[in-house]
């Protein structure tokens, strides 16, 4: 929905608007900047996570949450780059955190929903000691980019399947597009 700007009005009507993923999406593009590779990996990574969470069943809150974290899951990444020259895991991790929780302000996210999106983002390339279904599928959304962005050999794909993949969907997907 749009609002007219520069009124008094806006603001107030902009605060109680709840945004819907595709206006997150569209906020999420604009702040990537024109950067190709980066939209087209969350995009890729929110159609996956959409389609194992809606498979899997979850509650309209968590799968909000889930499509909300696929979406800004790799928001440090141009930071990364710009102050170390790279985006590691690690570094995606810590500086997501914060980064994530100033993008979701006024986005009509609860605070606390606000909290597990940016937790989400500052644990996505941990692999141990997974709790939530938005946690193990964004896990399992991101890898099934990754294994063909990074061309991952099947020895790597057949080890996640067997260790990190949960969700039956997952498993299906993983098998079928990297036929292991
Ligand atoms: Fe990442
Ligand atoms: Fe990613």
């Amino acid at each position: 929905m749009q609002f007219p700007t520069g009124t008094g009005i806006y603001n107030s009507e902009r605060k109680k608007h709840k945004m819907k993923i595709s206006e997150l999406m569209e906020k999420m593009i604009d702040f990537s900047e024109g950067d190709q590779h980066d939209i087209c990996h969350f995009l890729k990574v929110w159609g996956y996570a959409r389609t194992i969470g809606e498979t899997e069943g979850l509650d309209p809150e968590t799968q909000r949450i889930l499509e909300a974290a696929a979406i800004v899951h790799d928001i440090a990444c141009p930071l990364g780059r710009r102050k170390y020259g790279h985006a590691d895991g690690k570094h995606q991790e810590i500086e997501g955190y914060p980064l994530a929780k100033e993008f979701l302000q006024g986005t009509g996210l609860g605070e606390q929903q606000i909290e597990r999106v940016a937790w989400l983002v500052g644990h996505h390339h941990t692999l141990t000691g997974v709790e939530g279904m938005d946690y193990q599928i964004l896990l399992e959304a991101d890898y099934l980019v990754n294994a063909g962005e990074q061309n991952l050999s099947r020895k790597n794909i057949r080890n996640m399947y067997e260790k990190v993949f949960r969700t039956a969907t997952g498993k299906r997907l993983l098998k079928s597009i990297y036929g292991i």
